[in-house]
């Protein structure tokens, strides 16, 4: 069983999550498919498909304007919710702080976090990579996890850059991170990998140990592209 995670970002429409359910509920699959969509589409029920936010607040109430708290988030019947990832740390000048304080709240309100970590360009140019990727599970994670938890590594370089690491990278990076969470006492936390994902790479990425499933962007958006991804693995 892997997990398939569509991140449809700012894109879609309510009408269009909802006939995306039901294409997906069609599909005979073993593999847990999660769509983070925008807040505003939260509340689309479904049995098969799981749904989450894509960002959640550092606090948990009160005169924070525009901010969605994880109760919130959960209150809509929602499982999950993306934090830390890449774009909110680009655009919004998250750090691992901000990251572990979001994924906090997600887990005080009983939604599973899927935590992002990834290199940047020049950190990768830098041959940094390895302990950028190390610093962003310790750092991201809270210290009192009891519950599950996802790990999603996103190269950033890579995002919607139709670029993807070479396998042994990604075979590399998250052997890292499957020990550094055996580490940090979190073994079998299911570790995803996200960047350029698409029906012609999945199977492949999947393959690869430690990659228990994928967190897609761009490919997640049609039922047409994210379907053969959801079946490219049983
Ligand atoms: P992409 O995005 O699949 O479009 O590269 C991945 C992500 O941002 O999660």
């Amino acid at each position: 069983m892997k997990i398939i995670a569509g991140n449809w970002k700012m894109n879609g429409t309510r009408s269009g999550l909802e006939s995306m359910v039901r294409d997906l509920e069609t599909v005979d699959t073993e593999n847990q498919v999660i769509l983070c969509v925008p807040f505003t589409m939260l509340g689309v029920r479904s049995d098969k498909v799981a749904l989450g936010g894509q960002d959640v607040s550092e606090q948990a109430k009160g005169a924070f304007t525009g901010e969605v708290a994880a109760s919130m988030i959960a209150d809509t019947g929602a499982k999950y919710v993306i934090v830390g990832h890449s774009e909110c740390r680009q655009y919004h000048n998250e750090t691992n702080n901000t990251v572990r304080n979001k994924a906090s709240q997600a887990l005080a309100n009983g939604l599973i976090p899927i935590i992002c970590v990834g290199e940047t360009m020049e950190e990768k140019q830098a041959g940094k990579t390895m302990a950028v990727i190390e610093s962003g599970v310790r750092e991201s994670i809270p210290s009192d996890v009891s519950t599950d938890i996802i790990v999603a590594y996103e190269p950033r370089w890579a995002i919607g850059a139709g670029l993807t690491p070479t396998e042994s990278e990604i075979a590399e990076a998250h052997t890292l991170i499957a020990k550094t969470l055996a580490d940090m006492g979190l073994g079998g936390t299911p570790v995803l990998y996200g960047a350029s994902v698409k029906g012609s790479n999945a199977a492949e990425i999947m393959s690869i140990p430690n990659v228990d499933g994928v967190l897609v962007g761009g490919a997640s958006l049609k039922s047409d592209d994210f379907i053969p991804i959801i079946t490219s693995v049983k």
